[in-house]
């Protein structure tokens, strides 16, 4: 009996096969599963794209920058806005385009939605907090509602309820724990050494130690804080590790590898794994004709060409802004080996040594007291890219519904 079912079913098929609209159909079949497995071997996304090399494009009818100086956000001398800088326009008519690909501004409601529920930490000194405005700028245009926030120990940031996103800055410019320690007796001894500060270069700071867990994405850096001018010779850096003067005794540089060492170990012990980590580097300054004590100033009205850089930051040269190179040589090196992004932004920043706050600080007398500020960003302005580049990579690296 089986036998015979199964030559009937048999023969059955052999005849609906000969039938042409079958066979058609069959073919079909054939050519969709044959374009489906070769589409299925291709990679299912396009190589990803350096964001970081590319060159600075000149648009004559620049759309408008997303926010002006009424974002509750701005720090008053980077609100250049506010502060009537020359050249604002300048400043916000150039696009920053990767060599491969191109790079969108970032659509402040699109990219909240997709965050929904999350929340964005940055630890470092005042180049990422001038990071983090720009961010949360760009982001109020998504979301109105949007309002300071400072819990955590965050030094500022914001909330976005309609989304409840939250951005905050932890202020920890050396990212390990320092304290000044003052000569007891208030005076110089022979080294004319007023005091030193410790640095306890394997002991994050009090304001991120413990606030990793809270954040789904955390953006590192450090770097302009560890030269002569924040801690001359009178009052220098002593590195301790387990609790001990380290010997012999490192110097700044040494120092600064030695806590970036450590910072990363821990980030990699303690931060949990799902969380998205990058480090940003060196935001380069653009003093010229002297530092920043030495008159230096910018008031340059377009980016520099390519073939100027390595004049301006190749530390062969010897340059008054060359720590920039010399700072991320350190930290990448550090870096290689783990799961934490570089954020190479220095290179696109290299460029831009028109759009500092220069003499527009807002404030009476500051150029006097200060000289000029080459060295943070005017916002709007070349912070916005960064944030378009960071969007990019943390959308392209977080599962969002
Ligand atoms: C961090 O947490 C540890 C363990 O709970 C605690 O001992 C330490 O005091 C905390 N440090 C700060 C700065 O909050
Ligand atoms: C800076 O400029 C002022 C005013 O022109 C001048 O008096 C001073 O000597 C200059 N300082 C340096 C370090 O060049």
């Amino acid at each position: 009996m089986e036998l015979v079912g199964s030559r009937r079913i048999h023969t059955t098929m052999q005849s609906k096969l000969r039938s042409p609209r079958l066979l058609l159909l069959s073919l079909l079949l054939l050519l969709f599963l044959y374009s489906t497995t070769t589409l299925l071997r291709r990679p299912t996304s396009p190589p990803p794209c350096d964001l970081f090399s590319g060159r600075w494009i000149h648009n004559p009818k620049p759309p408008n920058p997303l926010y002006d100086e009424t974002c509750p956000f701005h720090r008053n001398s980077w609100n250049c806005l506010r502060n009537k800088r020359e050249n604002m326009g300048a400043i916000n008519s150039w696009r920053w385009a990767p060599d491969s690909c191109e790079l969108s501004r970032v659509d402040p409601t699109r990219f909240l939605r997709k965050m929904r529920g999350k929340r964005i930490g940055f630890v470092g000194d005042s180049l990422n907090e001038n990071f983090v405005v720009a961010l949360m700028c760009v982001l109020r245009v998504g979301d109105e509602s949007g309002v300071k926030w400072k819990k955590k120990r965050a030094w500022r940031g914001g909330y976005f309820p309609e989304f409840d996103v939250t951005v905050g800055y932890h202020r920890a410019v050396l990212l390990a724990k320092y304290k000044s320690q003052p000569r007891p007796s208030g005076e110089a001894d022979e080294d004319g050494v007023k005091g030193t500060y410790r640095v306890d270069v394997d002991v994050p700071a009090d304001e991120w130690i413990n606030v990793t867990s809270f954040y789904d994405v955390l953006i590192f850096n450090s770097g302009h804080w560890w030269g002569y001018d924040k801690f001359p010779k009178e009052t220098p850096l002593v590195f301790y590790r387990e609790g001990k003067p380290i010997h012999p005794p490192l110097d700044i540089l040494q120092g600064f590898e030695v806590v970036v060492q450590h910072m990363v170990s821990y980030i990699q012990r303690h931060v949990p794994a799902k969380t998205l980590k990058f480090w940003r580097l060196q935001s380069p300054r653009h003093f010229y004709g002297g530092d920043w004590n030495q008159n230096g100033s910018c008031l340059l009205d377009k980016p520099l060409d390519k073939d100027q850089l390595d004049l301006w930051f190749d530390p062969r040269n010897n340059g008054v802004n060359k720590e920039a190179r010399m700072f991320n040589q350190i930290i990448k090196n550090e870096l290689r080996t783990t799961e934490i992004k570089l954020l190479d932004l220095t290179h696109l920043s290299e460029y831009r040594a028109d759009a500092h706050p220069a003499i527009w600080l807002g404030k009476q007398d500051a150029v006097a007291i200060w000289g000029q500020d080459c060295m943070h960003w005017c916002l709007p302005g070349v912070p916005d890219t960064w944030v378009d580049i960071l969007a990019e990579l943390i959308l392209s690296n977080t599962k969002t519904e």
